[in-house]
């Protein structure tokens, strides 16, 4: 047997058996990162006098190789990427050289790097993705302050807003989903590597100079915890269920925006689909998956709780089983808000429908009883009771405020101040939401101040993003500079 990882301690290996163990597949998403943790592991071995420069040399040359050649060059019949590296690199320089890589360090330490580095591309990408989402948003509200839509709860009709009222409540969620995924991004972004197996290393290494190497924040210090844990894996993963949540709600009501009964906006024909048997038909396909992939991020979630739960220090080998989950909740979360800003960006509002459908359904008899609060001297109950009963006939005047008024406290409201203008100035649909003006209300102008404050701190976040961006590239770049001086 010449399968340099069972080689001593095993006599036996079976194909079948070595699938079943193999991470190989899923490893592809590490392959890059793996070789960089390689290199930084080597030169701070170098550095600390653990390795010969010539040795390093070598070592560093192979691994360029390596990366040039890709994963599919790589063999796939061991049973994960660490180990087939580390074997190409082996049948590259020898084992006398190649066989020293792995001094002062385990896969659990390794892999536990690899996924931190490749997770935090992906939180900086989510990141990015969240924003240009945020910007379809404010623009779309920019251009709706006043265009009127039903407000609803329960699905029934409600009180009337506005577009832009309604899309800032959803930009304001995915603000939180942002900060949240900045949260998991700093907490991601330590190293793990130098930790060994779980109890360090005899060797003189230096953790601080790879962790710095490969661009880290900080050090996961305590060495056994930092080869066992993957909260930083669920922490991200419940950050991706959050946004698919928020997703789905707005795609939830694309889909019934888009319908028939709504017509309040169309989707652009390429976020849609079509029926092979009904050739009329223009289906809200993509917000449709949406609402169904944020059932399989809930699922990765779930998959990985339930994998961690309970498993006793240090590394055991169900947490490979975690990381796929991990890769294709990314993916889909990724993949969704992308979709989610296109289908926005692109699809036309019906103004026209939208406010014929604000003032349907006695939407404004809110304000109609808040009115008869203000100008007589009615107790709010009193005045709802009365717009209560006026909401179960179709005869929206002060004469039936009247009739009403009489049958319940024996009195006109018309004789305690209340006048047709002022009736119909509580049933103007514009005028209900222009009156709405408090901090965070539909009024136009109320609205267009949040969006001016909203644009500002975008912007701030754009920085703060890019501060995190450029960390990385430069520590990468970095990386390579220090490389370079070594090949
Ligand atoms: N493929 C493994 C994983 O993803 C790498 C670590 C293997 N370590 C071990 N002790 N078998 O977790």
């Amino acid at each position: 047997m010449n399968n340099i990882l069972r080689r001593g301690r095993l006599n036996k290996e079976d194909p079948t058996v070595l699938n079943y163990l193999s991470s190989m597949d899923t490893d592809r998403h590490i392959f890059e990162a793996d070789l960089l943790t390689d290199i930084a592991h080597v030169i701070m071995l170098t550095e600390m006098g653990v390795i010969t420069k010539d040795e390093c040399t070598l070592i560093l040359n192979a691994l360029d190789t390596i990366m040039g050649e890709g994963f599919e060059e790589l063999d796939t019949s061991y049973e994960d990427i660490h180990i087939s590296i580390e074997a190409k690199l082996i049948e590259m320089v020898g084992e006398d050289t190649g066989g020293r890589m792995h001094s002062a360090r385990s896969r659990n330490d390794e892999v536990a790097t690899c996924i931190r580095m490749e997770l935090r591309n992906e939180l900086l990408k989510l990141m990015h993705r969240l924003i240009d989402l945020r910007k379809t948003i404010l623009e779309i509200a920019r251009e709706n302050p006043e265009t009127l839509m039903p407000g609803y709860t329960h699905l029934q009709h409600a009180q009337p807003t506005t577009l832009a009222h309604h899309l800032l409540a959803h930009y304001d969620a995915f603000v939180r989903d942002g900060q949240r995924v900045l949260g998991a991004y700093l907490r991601t972004n330590m190293s793990p590597l130098g930790s060994a197996a779980f109890a360090s290393t005899g060797f003189e290494i230096n953790r601080e100079r790879t962790s710095e190497l490969l661009g880290f924040q900080g050090l996961i210090e305590n060495s056994m915890d930092a080869v066992s844990t993957r909260d930083f894996v669920v922490e991200s993963i419940s950050v991706f269920a959050n946004i698919m949540t928020n997703i789905s709600r707005l795609a939830e009501e694309m889909i019934l925006w888009s319908s028939e009964e709504f017509g309040m906006v169309e989707l652009d024909d390429s976020y849609t689909s079509t029926s092979s048997i009904m050739p009329q038909k223009k289906n809200p396909d993509t917000a449709e998956l949406i609402r169904a992939k944020t059932g399989t991020v809930d699922g990765c979630l779930m998959s990985v709780l339930a994998i961690t739960k309970a498993l006793p220090m240090s590394y055991n080998r169900d947490l490979q089983e975690a990381t796929p989950h991990l890769w294709r909740a990314a993916a889909i979360t990724l993949g969704s808000v992308n979709i989610a800003k296109g289908m926005l960006s692109t699809m036309t509002v019906n103004k026209e429908r939208s406010s014929l459908l604000a003032g349907t359904g006695f939407s404004t008899a809110t304000e109609l009883a808040d009115t008869i609060v203000r100008t007589t001297e009615l107790p709010f109950r009193t005045a709802h009771q009365i717009v209560g009963i006026m909401a179960k006939g179709n005869n929206y005047t002060l004469e039936e405020l009247d009739r009403i008024g009489m049958e319940i406290i024996d009195r006109k409201l018309s004789e305690e101040g209340l006048s047709p203008e002022l009736v119909e100035g509580a049933l103007d649909v514009m005028e209900n939401v222009k009156r709405r003006g408090a901090t965070g209300g539909p009024a136009p102008r109320e609205v267009e101040r949040m969006i001016d404050e909203r644009n500002y701190a975008l912007m701030q976040d754009i920085d703060v993003l890019m501060e995190h961006v450029n960390a990385v590239q430069d520590s990468m770049k970095r990386l390579e500079y220090v490389k370079q001086s070594y090949v």
